[in-house]
């Protein structure tokens, strides 16, 4: 899809998601907000930020315009301020395009149900690989099946598709539970390097999932 085709429908996504009050309940908004307060520290990248600043602090890209502009105003009335916020298109880095950051400006990055909207995941963890840290962390959170969101497939099985892309490329990792219905794939961008111990699990309504990974 054109780059401004994807841009249009994003808009257009991200008006009927701010019309049903967002994208997940603000009950699960609340309780990745406080795992992302608790979690980050240091200089971090919001992947795919969409219109609601749960990492505050980030630098927010999105292919969005509109979200971009929700994360300014709803950021600075709910005292979750971004410092800034660009508009990009993933999609671009697997024709070459580079993310508009210096190699290791960032401590930690973060993408909250980005995952299955990109094209090309491979060229997009390099490029995260590039622009992070090498001692620092990739938070790849992602929803559950179960939640408001049935019509995805992808969800069925959240994280564990995550981790076997990240351990195909030598990466180590934890999974911990961020809300009662998102997984998130704490990736070491150390390679090659032991798995990470859970060190906050939520422990939410679906108690089962982490067994079913
Ligand atoms: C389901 S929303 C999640 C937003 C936010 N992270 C949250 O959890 O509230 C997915 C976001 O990914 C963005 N997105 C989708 N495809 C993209 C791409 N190719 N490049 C950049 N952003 C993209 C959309 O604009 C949308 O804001």
């Amino acid at each position: 899809m054109p780059n401004n085709e994807l841009r249009d429908r994003w808009n257009y996504l991200t008006t009927n998601a701010v019309n049903f009050g967002g994208w997940v309940p603000e009950y699960v908004s609340d309780q990745l907000n406080n795992y992302f307060d608790k979690n980050i520290d240091g200089k971090n990248i919001d992947l795919c930020c969409g219109f609601y600043p749960h990492v505050k602090g980030s630098i927010g890209v999105d292919i969005s315009p509109l979200a971009l502009k929700g994360v300014e105003i709803i950021g600075e009335r709910e005292g979750r301020e971004y410092l800034e916020t660009i508009e990009y298109n993933f999609n671009d880095i697997e024709n070459g395009s580079k993310l508009p950051f210096a190699d290791s400006e960032f401590d930690c990055a973060t993408m909250i149900a980005g995952w299955n909207y990109i094209k090309s995941i491979e060229s997009l963890i390099e490029e995260v690989d590039r622009i992070v840290v090498p001692s620092g962390h990739f938070y790849v959170a992602q929803h559950l099946n179960g939640a408001a969101w049935k019509e995805d497939s992808f969800r069925e099985d959240s994280a564990a598709k995550i981790v076997n892309q990240f351990r195909r490329l030598g990466y180590s990792m934890k999974v911990e539970r961020a809300s009662d219905v998102t997984n998130v794939v704490v990736v070491n961008l150390e390679k090659n390097q032991n798995d990470l111990e859970p060190s906050v699990v939520w422990v939410g309504k679906n108690k089962n999932i982490l067994k079913q990974l």
